[in-house]
């Protein structure tokens, strides 16, 4: 099986790839006509086979993947990890619900959106849904942060109980519509974050390879785990090094122990870019504002890892 999305209406069609396997030319297009538009449109065999093989189980295709993006440690490249991330899947055909947990409310910026309400008035039902989000780009919507959360932490505190559940509770009757929910949070350790843990099932960090970030990484395991004693579905599942500069030693040593560490959840390098900086002040994903770059590449890279998809690498 494969799926197919009509590009104009977005629409995910399944396909059994045995019906066409036998006229398949390998590199050639066929044509496909989507069945709820109508809309016709090529689609190449090789993608589509590709796809068989990579994704077996064509209903994992639409379970709602929940991934956030943390550590305790500032200034890491959390919030341009969680911004590109979501742009890239986005692009990648993808829906995507980005939730800024940061009281900084920089996704909102770095998207150059200015949302007049966001997860602050959804967490305290002072808004619907469909007010509290906005939509940032094509696949792409967003639940902005801000000073505002400053006040939700104080209102979580003060719950007697339950207290921890408070996100999931205001999104799982949201979420279904997405295909993935990228969760960026603040530094540091708070009952914010630990609802964020109580919510996701995937956790991403980034870690800087500008500094020795080994303490900060175990120290945020043994955080992680103590919340695992209560909620086992929360798993770490990628390290996505940051700020690798290939011209000096340093970080490519520290590249090379956690790769010993840690091999099983690191993530190709995010390189040191100049263009991840500046992107931000232009209200751009850095697929926009440097479609070419090292760290164009390098995101879309961390697309096809989080997706397993090759594919990821057309847009
Ligand atoms: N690979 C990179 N190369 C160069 N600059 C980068 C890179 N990644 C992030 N930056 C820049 O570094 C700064 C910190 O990144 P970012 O805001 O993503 O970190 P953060 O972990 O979210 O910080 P905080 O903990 O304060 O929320 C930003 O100015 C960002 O533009
Ligand atoms: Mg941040």
């Amino acid at each position: 099986m494969a799926i197919i999305v009509c590009p104009k209406c977005e629409k995910k069609h399944t396909v059994n790839l045995d019906t066409i396997k036998e006229n398949a030319v390998p590199g050639k297009n066929i044509a496909a006509r989507c069945k709820s538009c109508g809309h016709k449109f090529p689609v190449a065999l090789d993608d589509l086979f590709a796809q068989d093989k990579e994704q077996p189980l064509a209903e994992s295709k639409s379970a709602i993947r929940r991934i956030c993006v943390t550590l305790s440690k500032g200034g890491v490249g959390k919030t341009t990890t969680s911004v590109n991330l979501s742009a890239g899947l986005a692009l990648a055909g993808h829906k995507v619900l980005l939730v800024d947990t940061d009281t900084q409310g920089q996704s909102s910026y770095i998207l150059g959106t200015k949302p007049r309400a966001g997860l602050t008035e959804l967490l305290t039902k002072e808004l619907s849904p469909e007010e509290c989000i906005i939509r940032a780009r094509k696949n792409l919507w967003l639940l902005s942060g801000g000073k505002s959360l400053a006040g939700v932490k104080r209102i979580i505190d003060r719950k007697s109980f339950g207290a921890e559940w408070t996100m999931s509770e205001a999104l799982k009757g949201l979420d279904h519509r997405y295909d993935y929910v990228i969760i960026d949070t603040a530094p540091g350790w708070d009952q914010l974050i630990v609802n964020v843990l109580f919510y996701a099932t995937e956790v991403l960090v980034p870690v800087a390879l500008e500094v020795m970030p080994l303490q900060g990484l175990a120290e945020f395991m043994k955080s992680l785990g103590s919340i695992q004693k209560y909620r086992k579905e929360i798993v770490l599942k990628y390290i996505v090094p940051t700020f690798m500069d290939t011209r000096v030693k340093g970080p490519q040593a520290i590249y090379t122990q956690l790769k010993k560490l840690y091999p099983e959840y690191i993530c190709t390098p995010i390189r040191y870019s100049e263009s991840l900086s500046e992107a931000p002040s232009y209200g751009k994903s850095i697929f926009e504002f440097a479609p070419g770059s090292t760290a164009s590449a390098d995101y879309r890279e961390l697309v096809k890892t989080v997706t397993q998809d090759n594919r990821a690498a057309l847009f």
